[in-house]
């Protein structure tokens, strides 16, 4: 269906949890950080129902840390088995995917995005706030064993963290057929107080690179490749180029709010209602999706941090 500014809203991103694997610093405070509580696979499952009984087409699962949920692959398999579900999607910071991989593929996930920030093992450690595992690449790598084509590499720009890592995160799209994403760090959570310069623009990707030859792509992000390269780069900017106009998803918490944009503080709850309820309150919040973020002008106005609402 579309919301009141005519924008067709088609894709779900369901929150599984807000418990992560890790804690990194733009998303989560290093310990203690407040819980919002799960739902259960029965509560989801009805929910993501009625959301594509409204239209929804997509549903991209995320967390904090999706795989963390012992239940995905149940969650998986009964969101697969929705009539009228299209395309099923997971965002996973990877780690755990060596063993999961194949499971989530048997219960019907299309396609995966890995985040990872940096390639450095001591990097990884400072950002994370956790042992790195043994080869940072394991997970994608694992990915690609158990069969998911198209894999997303979510890499968030940090000035004075990363930038210097373009070029090697680049690199990596000349042999792989990955698409390697550069995102726009967005102030929220407990990166909204940082200073001005962790915010690069992806114009920088672009400065680093030249050569890059901009492919015609669809969605959010700007699509390049590296001339003769395998795979495919992508810029999302949310700040510097914002995508408001173009935007066709709602959001679940993991604890069972309707969110009809990652920065407004409207919220509807969901938990506990079902059949015509749920499905009124669902349409109730696609209608009124605002307009766009206030991102240039102050902070997102969500109180809560990506680990409670999902990337
Ligand atoms: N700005 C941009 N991306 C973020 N993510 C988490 N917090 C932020 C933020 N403030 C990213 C994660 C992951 C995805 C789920 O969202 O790094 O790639
Ligand atoms: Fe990091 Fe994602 Fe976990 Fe937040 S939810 S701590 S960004 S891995």
């Amino acid at each position: 269906m579309r919301d009141r500014w005519g924008r067709e809203i088609t894709d779900l991103r369901l929150s599984v949890t807000d418990r992560c694997s890790c804690r990194c610093r733009y998303c989560m405070p290093a310990e203690g950080a407040p819980r919002t509580g799960e739902l259960t696979a029965e509560a989801y499952l009805e929910l993501a129902a009625a959301a594509v009984r409204c239209g929804i087409r997509k549903i991209r699962l995320t967390g904090g840390e999706p795989l963390v949920r012992e239940d995905l692959p149940e969650i998986c398999r009964g969101l697969r088995a929705i009539p009228g579900l299209e395309e099923l999607c997971l965002t996973t910071n990877g780690l755990g995917l060596e063993s999961l991989a194949p499971a989530l593929r048997a219960a019907g996930v299309d396609r995966l995005n890995i985040s990872l920030d940096t390639l450095r093992r001591e990097r990884y450690a400072a950002m994370t706030r956790r042992e790195p595992p043994g080869d940072l690449l394991a997970g994608i790598r694992a990915a690609e064993d158990a069969g998911f084509a198209g894999l997303k590499i979510n890499m968030v720009l940090v000035g004075g963290f990363n930038e210097d890592e373009i070029g090697d995160f680049l690199e990596l799209t000349r042999d792989h057929p990955w698409e390697v994403r550069f995102l726009e760090l967005m102030p929220m959570g407990p990166c909204a107080a940082w200073p001005r310069s962790c915010f690069l623009p992806v114009s920088s990707v672009l400065e680093r690179a030249p050569e890059l030859e901009e492919v015609s792509g669809r969605g959010v992000a700007r699509r390049f490749r590296l001339p003769g390269g395998a795979g495919t780069v992508g810029l999302i900017a949310p700040l510097s180029r914002a995508f408001c106009g173009g935007c066709s998803r709602i959001r679940v918490t993991a604890d069972g709010h309707l969110k009809s944009c990652l920065h407004s503080r409207e919220e509807i709850p969901l938990a506990g209602l079902r059949g015509e309820a749920l499905e009124a309150a669902i349409r109730r919040g696609i209608r009124e999706k605002p307009r766009t973020h206030h991102l240039t002008e102050r902070s997102s106005d969500t109180p809560r941090s990506m680990n409670q609402i999902g990337g």
